[in-house]
């Protein structure tokens, strides 16, 4: 009020100042399964958040996030609500929890992140509460929160006496969720007890882009594993720790001036919690430890409890590079020093197990899959830099995505004109039916609004002898060009037992293509037809009902494609209705996950997941060059009843799995889903995996280490000529032989039992 001359003069600014363009985009999202007049676009500030810094937007961000009858408090999950919730520049003071609703993006000004401040009396348990404490437990079970992102904040909690507990972000999550681009201002006093990121539970998971400032933790995380990449901490007592984990993967830690890198010390020698932690391209300056481990070569229990890979670490001014239980494990140096691999564990190069601390020896990195001497890597665009008008709409353009019109035709038209003008395809929430495959040709950017679902649709797709693509990645394999396609998923309705739901074509040069946040999902949500109504489970009847074959490959990578890089992908096909309130689970066949045919190679596999198709989750046939970190399976629940002889016979030309010949003389379960199969291939490099069957025919009971992890009989398959492969934290669960070398085994799950998976810290294949 004192200046009133300079605020209007700065509102005269503003209003002639381009905002970031999804702010200032027409706004057409149309939810088909939600009440009429539900708006998927919100904007916190048409609901009376000021953004000035004083006034308390508690209330009016919420009241944006729960519009509309929202999946929050005893709602279990549902995909028919989905919202991007959109915070302009400012800064927003909040007094409590901000509490997304399930399906919810919130999305800052990508161009000038808004900051979320905490007040002196802030009341909640993080600023953003992804999964509230309602009771004493989580509203939802935290390895069922999915679809869901935040990106481009300021999280502040510097209001807050440093010695009250704080926490910036409470994010327990699951799969095709992430955290982008957000940073996290903490007091940096001694006294300070507040944490940044707290995450006790889930089934992640991708984050990437953020930095801490201060805090007492930077991050305290548990989780069955996740993925997490450029991740910066400065001045935090200590920047992680480790609660708990199976498996976890950190890729470009940047961590300076902390007392302690990363602890993964939890539950001591004698009860280790923290299974894995693959740290590789990362760094670490001005701090006294790097690593607290409680690793120990005898008394570590489990046996490979604290299993940790290293790769390319520079320290500068760490003293202590490793420290162990009894002292220093690996001394670091008051200078520069790069610790090249290091490791400890049990390790199989390629017969073991033999159990290790020290030097590995790494195959060499293939040059094609670095930028510098790290792996290459790049976060999703977000196209702060373009105006509004270099973006075309899907629906403006023609295309309904009301879950019912026919949008072949409109799709395709939209997707070409926006390529040919050299713009950028955004895609307004909706449901948008194919009846035969869509193209997308090479220059195509393509957006979507909190994913948009592209659902295939009828006969052309039903045919497993005839199969064809629902969206194709160019027209033919090799096929010269680039793309960059973010943030939609593939799926089907109904029986689609030939529809592969993604054909990748491209051969790439110069910058890599990418897709993040693309998912394909196959039943389980409205729309699908392939729910609890049509597909619930039968356990102990192994007949196939035809309606319920609901696809014949998520993903296929052809030929001559190469250079794409792929960040938190989740091919799922599901194992419940997200849309039932019981979570009841349903049995739907897809044939294949994410098949890798590429001779020339060249493919970065970041945070991604396959789960329950019925052949194989991940298979690479004569194929090179491919990071993938951390990737994760789970097989389908109702195998062996029926197994994977059912309901997809083996076609040579895919090179899929014969069952009915490789399980001759193999005991138990053999004709189940791969985990991951590797087939003439080299230079794969796998920084983490968790390869899990946790079921047979519907029953939990053969996956501990009392039942003897009889879920199935095997799980990772090398075969042929297989050179350079090397796999680090390999997790699995439910398989008695961990890793099989042309149909024998080489890593039984009994000799290297961790917390609950089995883990082999280094696998090398020769
Ligand atoms: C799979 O193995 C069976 C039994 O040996 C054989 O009859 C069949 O032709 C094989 N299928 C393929 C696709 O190779």
């Amino acid at each position: 009020m004192r200046f009133p001359t300079v605020a209007l003069a700065l509102a005269g600014i503003a209003s002639t100042v381009q905002g970031f363009w999804m702010g200032d985009i027409a706004h057409q999202g149309v939810a088909p399964y939600a009440a009429g007049g539900y708006k998927v676009f919100r904007n916190v500030k048409d609901y009376g958040a000021r953004g000035d810094g004083v006034t308390d937007d508690t209330a009016a961000i919420n009241a944006a996030i729960t519009d509309g009858n929202r999946c929050l408090q005893g709602c279990s999950s549902t995909t028919t609500t989905p919202a991007v919730v959109y915070f302009p520049a400012g800064t927003y003071s909040i007094s409590g929890s901000i509490l997304p609703a399930y399906y919810t993006q919130l999305i800052g000004d990508a161009s000038n992140p808004p900051t979320l401040k905490a007040t002196a009396n802030f009341a909640g348990f993080g600023l953003i509460d992804g999964d509230h404490y309602y009771t004493s437990s989580l509203n939802w079970g935290a390895v069922n929160v999915f679809f869901r992102q935040v990106r481009n904040f300021v999280i502040d909690t510097t209001a807050i006496a440093p010695g009250t507990a704080a926490t910036g972000m409470h994010w327990p999550t699951a799969q095709a969720t992430s955290l982008q681009n957000i940073k996290f201002n903490m007091p940096t006093d001694s006294s300070v007890v507040h944490v940044g990121l707290f995450i006790e539970e889930g089934s992640a998971g991708f984050l990437t882009d953020l930095t801490f400032n201060g805090g007492a933790t930077g991050m305290s995380v548990g989780n069955q594993q996740y993925t997490m990449r450029n991740l910066v901490f400065n001045n935090c007592k200590t920047a992680i720790i480790q609660l708990w984990n199976w498996g976890w993967t950190y890729s470009g830690l940047s961590i300076n001036n902390c007392g302690v890198g990363i602890d993964m010390s939890a539950g001591g020698t004698s009860g280790e919690q923290v299974g894995s932690v693959t740290l590789l391209d990362s760094s670490m300056t001005n701090t006294p430890v790097g690593i607290v481990s409680a690793w120990a070569s005898s008394g570590n229990t489990p046996a490979t409890g604290g299993s940790l890979a290293l790769e390319n670490l520079a320290l500068n001014n760490v003293p202590v590079a490793i420290k162990g239980p009894s002292g220093t494990v690996l001394s670091g140096s008051s200078g520069a020093v790069t610790i090249t691999s290091w490791g400890n564990g049990h390790r199989y190069t390629p017969n073991g197990p033999q159990t290790f601390q020290g030097t590995t020896n790494p195959y060499a990195r293939p040059a094609s899959l670095l930028n510098g001497n790290k792996y290459y890597a790049r976060s999703k665009p977000q196209y702060e830099t373009l105006a509004a008008s270099s973006f075309v709409s899907a629906r403006s353009s023609g295309a309904r995505g009301d879950g019912n019109t026919d949008d072949t035709t409109a799709l395709q038209n939209a997707i070409n004109s926006a390529a040919s003008a050299g713009k950028v395809l955004y895609i307004d929430y909706g449901v948008y039916v194919v009846t035969s495959t869509i193209t997308i040709p090479p220059g195509s950017k393509i957006v979507g609004e909190t994913y948009p679902i592209i659902l295939s649709s009828g006969s052309f797709f039903a045919d497993m002898n005839n199969p064809k693509p629902v969206v194709r990645v160019g027209s033919s394999s090799g096929q010269a060009g680039t793309v960059e396609l973010s943030d939609f998923i593939v799926s089907t309705r109904g029986a689609q037992a030939g529809a592969t739901l993604i054909e990748y074509n491209l051969a790439t040069s110069g910058t890599p293509s990418g897709m993040w946040d693309v998912h394909t999902r196959i039943g389980g949500f409205a729309g699908s037809n392939l729910q609890v109504a049509q597909c619930q489970k039968t356990p102990g009847n192994s007949a196939v009902n035809a309606n319920c074959i609901g696809a014949y490959m998520a993903m296929h990578i052809t030929a001559s494609a190469t250079n794409l890089y792929m960040e938190n992908n989740w091919f799922w096909t599901a194992d419940h209705d997200i849309e039932d309130s019981g979570l009841t689970q349903i049995t739907v066949y897809a044939g294949r996950g994410l098949y890798i045919e590429s001779t020339v190679g060249t493919f970065w596999l970041v945070g991604t997941s396959v789960e329950h198709h019925v052949l194989y989750q991940y298979q690479l046939a004569n194929t090179k060059n491919i990071f993938m970190g951390q990737i994760q399976t789970e097989t389908p629940y109702y195998q062996p009843s029926p197994n994977a002889l059912t309901p997809f016979p083996p076609v040579a030309s895919l090179n899929d799995p014969n069952f009915s010949t490789s399980c001759n003389g193999v005991s138990g379960n053999c004709a189940a889903a791969w985990g991951l199969r590797i087939i003439n291939s080299n230079n794969v490099f796998v920084y983490g995996a968790g390869l899990y069957s946790f079921f047979s025919d519907y029953s939990t009971s053969c996956s501990t280490f009392s039942a003897g992890q009889t879920c199935q009989s095997r799980i990772t398959s090398l075969e042929g000529t297989i050179s350079h492969v090397n796999i680090y934290n390999l997790n699995t669960i439910g398989s008695i032989s961990m890793l099989d070398r042309d149909n024998q085994r080489v890593a039984y799950y009994n000799d290297n039992v961790n917390v609950y998976p089995s883990c082999i810290a280094v696998y090398q294949s020769g």
